[in-house]
């Protein structure tokens, strides 16, 4: 039986990917799509997401516009990595499909509500409209499989030295949504830079040679190129789809469970997750999933399969 699934995220180059993978494999039914901001405005992100459809043939999934802002702080959007549109400022096609009604909270609300099965929720952006839910439809929460937030690190941060953009963006609401007992599962940095788009792969997506293939391989191409200036890198990283390959195929990565909690004070270290792996704060009860290492020919796969799948 397919996984239920919503995809909630702020495309963005790799959130992107993770739509068309949670779109394309068979082994996620991609209940709703809610945009949240974070890469770029919520204007942005909710243009992309329909962009990302549009442009590989999907439809029949809603697409809503969830939250303009972080809870406690103003929205410092990835431009540097993703461009004013938040899509490397590539030349969008005219969207085919409109916005739902209802805005992210009373979509995710209702495919809740309405499940017959619990409903894993994929999230690849901040984690604001999560928390919203959180607060507002504590009665709906036990619907809620689990959560596979792409954020946080085990290590050094992307956007601080120890924060890491999504978890960085909104700290209180990875903290709301940790301490909600929802099962957690986090795909950090320490996981997804494992995920490098190399050469190789951008010229096997470019060869799929469909319009989809074709679109990812020029967003690749200019998220890629955004990495040369960090220097510290050979290639950018595919974060996002690795949420939903988990949900696919867990055998893509290793995990362990551990205690996670993440910073809301430090001058120099607010956003950072601190993931307790040798369990030294032995009273603070281990409550997430946390990925490690990386099977990174069976991700690609996974990948490419998805691009190859769509128009
Ligand atoms: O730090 C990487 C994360 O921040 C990814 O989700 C990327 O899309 C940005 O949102
Ligand atoms: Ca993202």
């Amino acid at each position: 039986m397919p996984t239920p699934v919503i995809l909630d995220c702020d495309p963005g180059y790799d959130d992107v990917f993770a739509i068309w993978l949670a779109a394309a494999n068979d082994a996620v039914d991609l209940r709703a799509i809610t945009t949240v901001a974070g890469n770029g405005t919520v204007d942005h992100t909710a243009l992309n997401a329909r962009v990302a459809c549009t442009v590989a043939g999907v439809r029949g999934v809603p697409i809503a516009r969830g939250a303009e802002s972080p809870l406690a702080q103003e929205l410092a959007p990835a431009d540097w990595i993703h461009g004013a549109n938040a899509l490397g400022g590539v030349d969008l096609p005219d969207v085919a499909m409109s916005l739902d009604d209802r805005d992210a909270v009373a979509l995710i609300a209702d495919v809740l509500r309405d499940s017959a099965e619990s409903v894993t929720i994929a999230a690849t952006g901040p984690l604001t409209n999560i928390a919203h839910v959180v607060q507002r439809h504590p009665d709906l929460l036990s619907r809620i499989e689990r959560i596979v937030w792409m954020g946080g690190s085990t290590g050094r941060g992307n956007v601080s030295p120890f924060g890491e953009f999504n978890a960085s963006t909104d700290p209180e609401a990875l903290a709301l949504v940790l301490d909600s007992g929802i099962p957690f599962t986090m795909v950090g940095l320490n996981i997804t830079h494992q995920a490098l788009i190399t050469r190789e792969v951008r010229s096997r997506i470019r060869a799929i040679g469909t319009e989809t293939a074709r679109f990812g391989a020029e967003l690749l191409e200019r998220f890629c190129s955004t990495y040369d200036a960090f220097g510290d890198m050979p290639d950018g990283p595919l974060h996002d789809p690795l949420t939903v390959a988990m949900i696919i195929d867990p055998e893509v990565a290793t995990t362990v469970r551990a205690r996670v909690d993440v910073e809301l004070h430090g001058d120099h270290t607010r956003g950072a997750t601190a993931v307790d792996l040798l369990e030294l704060a032995h009273r603070r009860p281990k409550n997430a999933t946390i990925a490690l290492e990386l099977d990174v020919d069976r991700y690609w796969r996974l990948i490419e399969s998805a691009v190859a799948a769509l128009r």
